[in-house]
């Protein structure tokens, strides 16, 4: 319903015909109807790809968890890189029994999947979205509690599908944190600051989750047009955040009026794009927009936004946040892997996830590729110039075009950071 609307909409604001807009529809035809007259949801070829499959069903457990993060923090941006917790949720589910698995597989969305091989899909899923080319580092590790000894028959196809080896504590938690710390820099050549926080005390899993990303436009902005301009933080605050601009940006671009948001996707190096929701007033409420975000959802926004020119302010961006994300994670359905779950097939002894911690770093600046546009991306005519400033509250998803995979969400509520 939503998406027809935003079609509709967008329709009307470029002065598209409507049967424009269907031609533009890969499929062509629209659904068939099924024997009682109702028209039947076709799956879109996309997603009938294994790997397309499984990065929208962990990008849906993505969304979940940060509805989840913004509602329990309504006043402050949100940063989070779902991607590696649900890395770390399902490599954990290796060692899961039957009963505790599936409880892994229904916050995953796996329980929608017939795929027999879910591990060997998600190797292949991590090695897409971590190519050098897609900017983006992340990583996910198990840490068990001290002296626990732990079945080769679950290390080793951990190591297979999720590369990465268990980490048993020592017990020192000066050393602990240190190694973890060391652990974290490796694997994020050196972009995340290191932890000052306290090792956690009674850990018996902990799962950890981090990532960075600094993406580069397509087409580079020229720094010379950045300046200190208003970020209306809500109806009534502003504050002089360094603002880029391109004046005659291409960009694509959406009005949804269900949601009463502009949408806009900006494209970066690598397969990669950026997904803006603008609200069209300054407001700290994002509720609505945050309800509607699905991976069925944002594929649809990111076949049916249009090529357009217009003039473009978008703050730059430095952000990083570090934190748990437990409290979340219970609230999704998961609380039972804190209790007594069954992790048998990891070891003889009862364990159970006390703490999943979440690191993460993103910035954006005038960095790009190119100076001018892709000669490929031929903008609408528009009968009127087109305006897209993002100098209030916003939500921004970076999304790998080649798998549809959520690989950064954020909340942008004051871009002067966290
Ligand atoms: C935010 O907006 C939603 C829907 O627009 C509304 O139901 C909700 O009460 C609002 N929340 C606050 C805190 O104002």
């Amino acid at each position: 319903m939503q998406v027809l609307v935003l079609l509709l909409w967008m329709g009307a604001l470029l002065g598209y015909g409507n049967s424009q807009n269907v031609a533009n529809n890969p499929e062509g035809s629209p659904a068939a109807p099924d024997s009682t007259g109702e028209p039947v949801e076709e799956e879109d070829p996309f997603f009938k790809v294994p790997v397309n499959k499984l990065a929208a069903a962990v990008s849906n457990f993505g969304y979940d968890l940060y509805r989840m993060r913004s509602s329990a923090s309504p006043a402050a941006n949100v940063l989070l890189s779902p991607l590696s917790v649900a890395t770390a949720l399902s490599a954990l589910s290796l060692g899961a029994e039957q009963r505790t698995e599936s409880v892994i597989h229904r916050a995953l969305y796996y329980d929608l999947i017939s795929n027999p091989d879910i591990h060997g899909t998600y190797k292949e899923l991590l090695a897409t979205v971590t190519a050098p080319e897609k900017n983006l580092k992340s990583a996910s590790r198990i840490v068990f509690e001290r002296k626990l000894r732990i079945k080769s028959s679950f290390v080793a196809p951990l190591e297979k599908s999720y590369g990465t080896r268990p980490r048993i504590l020592t017990g020192n938690p000066r050393m602990d944190l240190q190694e973890i710390n060391n652990w974290v820099q490796a694997q994020m050549k050196g972009k995340i600051a290191r932890s000052t926080r306290e090792m956690p005390s009674d850990v018996s899993i902990l799962l950890l989750g981090v990532a960075y990303f600094k993406g580069q436009w397509v087409t580079k902005f020229d720094s010379r047009e950045t300046s200190l301009q208003d970020f209306h933080l809500d109806e009534e605050r502003t504050a002089k955040v360094p603002m880029m601009s391109d004046p005659k940006a291409i960009l694509r671009y959406g009005l949804d009026s269900d949601l009463n948001c502009k949408i806009a996707q900006l494209l970066l190096t690598g397969s990669m794009s950026i997904i803006f929701f603008l609200p069209l007033t300054a407001t700290q409420n994002l509720t609505m927009i945050e309800e509607s975000l699905t991976s069925e959802f944002i594929h649809d926004i990111d076949r049916e936004l249009k090529t357009v020119q217009a003039v473009l302010t978008i703050p730059k961006l430095k952000l990083s946040y570090e934190g748990q994300v437990t409290k979340s994670l219970q609230e999704m359905k998961l609380q039972s892997l804190f209790e007594s779950p069954d992790f048998s097939k990891i070891t003889g002894k009862p364990v159970k996830l006390t703490e999943v911690e979440h690191r993460a770093g993103f910035e954006w600046n005038e960095e790009g590729a190119g100076n001018s546009p892709n000669p490929s991306l031929q903008p609408a005519r528009l009968t009127f110039p087109l305006d897209y400033h993002l100098n209030r509250p916003f939500i921004f998803v970076l999304r790998d075009t080649d798998t549809g995979a959520l690989l950064f969400i954020g909340k942008i509520l004051d871009p002067r950071g966290t």
